[in-house]
């Protein structure tokens, strides 16, 4: 039986793709390029560190037996973007694909922020997929290339968070960057979707988000319906299909991959469910329906 853990798509996939995916060197970056390399694309990885990102590069070609590349970049900057475009090009001969994940984050109580963090965060998650985004945008329409753009957002984009404000303002602003092109681009052939994860253990996520303190005093498993956090291949998988033309007809859509968590911790009444037994709820209806007039059972 097929297992959420396996690759999904057929052999060859993406073998005309050529993909830039920024923050490519590390967690679900790196986790996507190596799945659409092993699916036949080749893949530009970019990100501020270029020890790293060159050295996740010459990582995924080996493990893959695929083309990729490693460029320094930081997305905040709009000429660093368009030199990796540019190198890219003159490397694969042309781009069709953007996956914007280059993300910064931290938790922490709003009014411990100073302005520049704030600042920090919202340019790496929003200006850094807006210059991503704008810059690719141009060239694609320019040559008249069909081209795709993936965005990856999170849950709270829709519903906003407390204690990582900063990230829910930038994501809402990409998630709204994403349906506003997605209409305004389709002309062009141009797709743009979204994921919002639920918690994929990485290790940039959980030594910002999830301190050793905090998993000490909860389970982070209890909030999520499923039980369980996610696994990156079953995220690759959906950023491939959402990359390769099996998609063709999806475009401004964002889809969560969360095990439900969200609407459990959004919804007014879901933690009664963990608080009260089978008996008690037998008391519970007696209670509500002597109340309302009905008849007790
Ligand atoms: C308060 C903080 C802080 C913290 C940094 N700052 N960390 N303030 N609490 N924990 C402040 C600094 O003091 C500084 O302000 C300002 O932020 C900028 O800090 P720098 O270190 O100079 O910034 P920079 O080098 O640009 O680094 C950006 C970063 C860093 C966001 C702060 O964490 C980073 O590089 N992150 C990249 C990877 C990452 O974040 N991955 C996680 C994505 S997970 P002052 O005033 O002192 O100058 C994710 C998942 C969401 O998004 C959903 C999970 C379920
Ligand atoms: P990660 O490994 O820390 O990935 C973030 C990447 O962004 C790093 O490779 C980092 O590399 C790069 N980056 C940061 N600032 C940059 C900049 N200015 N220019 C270029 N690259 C930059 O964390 P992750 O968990 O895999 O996160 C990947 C994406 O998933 C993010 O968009 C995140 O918001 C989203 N997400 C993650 C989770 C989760 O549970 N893990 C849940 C929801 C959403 P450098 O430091 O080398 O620049």
């Amino acid at each position: 039986m097929p297992h959420y853990t396996e690759p999904m798509l057929k052999e060859g996939s993406l073998k005309d793709k050529i993909i830039v995916v920024t923050g490519g060197g590390t967690g679900l970056g790196r986790s996507m390029s190596k799945y659409f390399l092993e699916l036949g694309a080749k893949v530009v990885i970019c990100s501020r560190k270029k020890e790293v990102i060159e050295q996740a590069a010459k990582e995924l070609q080996d493990e893959t037996g695929g083309q990729c590349i490693g460029f320094s970049c930081d997305v905040r900057n709009y000429e660093e973007v368009e030199s990796v475009l540019k190198q890219s090009v003159a490397e694969f001969g042309s781009v069709n694909g953007l996956v914007n994940n280059a993300a910064g984050n931290f938790i922490s109580p709003t009014e411990r922020l100073s302005h520049r963090a704030f600042d920090s965060v919202v340019d790496i998650v929003l200006k850094g997929s807006y210059n991503c985004s704008l810059a690719f945008g141009k060239y694609w329409i320019k040559n008249k290339i069909k081209a795709n753009v993936l965005s990856i957002v999170t849950t709270y984009a829709w519903v906003g968070s407390g204690y990582v404000v900063p990230s829910a303002c930038a994501k809402a602003g990409v998630l709204a960057m994403t349906r506003s092109l997605a209409v305004e681009w389709g002309k062009y052939g141009i797709r743009f979707n979204a994921i919002a994860p639920g918690p994929f253990p990485t290790k940039g996520a959980w030594d910002r988000l999830f301190p050793q303190e905090f998993l000490e005093k909860f389970d982070i498993n209890s909030k999520i319906p499923l039980g369980r956090v996610g696994e990156h291949q079953e995220l690759a998988n959906l950023a491939a299909y959402l990359m390769s033309e099996y998609s063709a007809y999806i475009n401004g859509d964002v889809i969560t991959i969360d095990g439900g968590e969200w609407m459990k911790n959004g919804g007014e009444f879901t933690w009664v469910g963990d608080m009260i037994s089978p008996e008690m709820w037998d008391h519970v209806e007696n209670l509500i329906k002597g109340k309302t007039g009905k008849s007790q059972s």
